[in-house]
């Protein structure tokens, strides 16, 4: 899809659809005598992700308008447009639209709007349907232009910003949409290293071999009941000029697809773990923005990427690793693998020198017991770095909630034959996963992201496709980049 920031006059503007917001309880003076009838009736009321598609309105050159309810005034924010944006053009590619125009008008026209409008229009294009071997005709909308009063360096900049988010977004979902016997740990280092590719970010896969050298124990563990070899990957972007001596660490859990191992899931639903992969997905995506937009922040991406199958050589409940720390690890249930390679990533990234950590990972069913698909669960070690992190999620309008990270949780983990066992007790089963995580974190400040519920969307939204959402990759990008 082609788009582009321009300030067109809108009555005169020739296009498919002109898209034009509409508050709640506000009647727009330029369409209350076309559409006297319809305010009337109620039919446009203004709600948010209200739409109502018009086909040669007075007063307009545009084929069709389409009057986007914005909801109230006071409560729209960037992360409303964002939706709006991303539903008006999922709304308008179902009517064969092929070009429309994007008014943000007066004050609306800031550059977080225009970023959110961008991201928007960019990721509502996307169709989880890369598989298909005929695309339904017509689901695409070609051209979209946003269009502001004035384009000055400010709007220009926040556009192209938020263009390269919305972009990341939907690499990080094609990645993690293709199916486990597609995406292995293997190809999900090569999609990684096409990413890298002339963008600048040093690129590194560690084989079997390597982390064997270096002692990844806890990690190889997991990978060896399947034939499928692991990956690890590391991506890093290094400023030109840095602001300090902050290095952000981004880890994500790239498990291609988990059975559970020898702790083996039920069958059914058991396709859904294809998606254990997202928060992976999520780093590479986000190190692809970071790439492009050149904070002034050191950022090492990390995906340990590994299948977890009950393969002849698996690991058994019982077994004891040695992770890359030195911490010996009980495995109790080998179904709780992505806290075994992420203990061995967050250990490596600390190695390389990362001053702050976060990892996102499908970590927990708990999790999603607790928060529903709503929020994802945020544990924070460190107070300075979780401000940092809520202001980024909430101008991403990712949705998070803190969760509690204390030493009670910590007391299930014990066990006599190693340092540490990797499950806790029946309850709370996402808070003895961070404390498990918390272990190899240690001192440096620290934020793990529990995205089992918030990672995948089972029935599609007016503003989201159906499966992969990308969360949390725009906060990655915005941690990075508001540092
Ligand atoms: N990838 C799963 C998390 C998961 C489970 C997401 C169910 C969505 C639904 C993770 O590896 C896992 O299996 N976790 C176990 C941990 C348990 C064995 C302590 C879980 O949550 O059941
Ligand atoms: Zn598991
Ligand atoms: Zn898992």
């Amino acid at each position: 899809m082609e788009l582009t920031l321009g300030s067109p006059q809108l009555a005169g503007v020739e296009t498919d659809a002109l898209i034009l917001l509409e508050a709640e309880g506000e009647k727009r003076a330029d369409l209350e005598k076309p559409l006297a009838g319809l305010y009337e009736s109620g039919e446009i009321s203004g709600k948010l992700l209200e739409f109502t598609l018009l086909h040669g309105v007075e007063g307009f050159r545009a084929r069709r308008v389409l009057v986007a309810g914005s909801g109230k005034p006071e409560k729209l924010d960037a992360a409303g447009l964002r939706k709006i944006a991303s539903a008006a053009v999922r709304f308008l590619k179902g009517k064969g639209v092929k070009s429309a125009v994007f008014a943000l008008e007066g004050g609306a026209a800031t550059a977080a709007n225009v970023a959110a409008v961008a991201t928007g229009v960019v990721a509502g294009s996307w169709e989880p349907d890369r598989l298909k071997s005929k695309k339904e005709p017509g689901k695409a909308v070609a051209s979209v232009e946003i269009a502001v009063s004035a384009a000055g360096d400010g709007l220009e900049k926040a556009f192209g910003r938020g263009k390269v988010i919305g972009e990341a977004l939907n690499l990080s979902r094609d990645i993690s949409v293709e199916p486990p016997n597609i995406l292995t740990p293997t190809a999900m280092a090569e999609r990684a290293r096409e990413m890298a590719k002339g963008t600048g970010l040093s690129f590194e896969v560690l084989d079997r071999d390597r982390m064997r050298q270096l002692g990844m124990g806890a990690l190889l563990g997991v990978a060896q009941g399947s034939a499928e070899p692991p990956a690890f990957i590391v991506m890093q972007y290094k400023p030109e000029k840095a602001t300090g001596a902050a290095h952000l660490g981004l880890i994500g859990k790239g498990v291609t697809f988990d059975t559970g191992g020898i702790s083996i899931k039920p069958s059914e639903g058991m396709e859904k773990m294809k998606y254990d992969m997202c928060g992976g997905a999520a780093v590479i995506g986000a190190m692809q923005a970071i790439a492009r937009l050149k904070p002034g922040i050191a950022v090492t991406g990390i995906v340990p990427a590994v299948e977890n199958m009950p393969g002849g050589k698996a690991q058994r409940p019982g077994d004891i690793v040695t992770s890359l720390s030195g911490k010996t690890i009980e495995i109790l249930n080998t179904d709780a693998e992505g806290r075994l390679i992420l203990a061995d990533a967050i250990t490596y990234a600390i190695q390389l020198g990362c001053t702050h950590l976060v990892d996102a990972a499908t970590l927990t069913g708990a999790i999603a017991v607790a928060l529903g698909h709503t929020s994802s669960g945020v544990f924070a070690s460190d107070e300075a770095l979780l401000e940092r992190w809520m202001s980024a999620a909430k101008d991403a309008g990712e949705k998070m909630w803190r969760m509690p990270l204390d030493d009670e949780y910590r007391d299930q983990l014990k066990t006599v034959y190693a340092d540490i066992q990797n499950i806790g007790g029946r309850w709370g089963g996402a808070c003895s996963a961070a404390m498990f995580l918390k272990e190899f974190a240690g001192e440096t400040p620290w934020i793990h992201l529990d995205v089992a519920g918030t990672a995948w969307l089972d029935d599609e939204k007016p503003f989201l496709a159906k499966g992969p959402t990308g969360i949390p990759l725009g906060s990655f990008v915005n941690l990075a980049m508001g540092w």
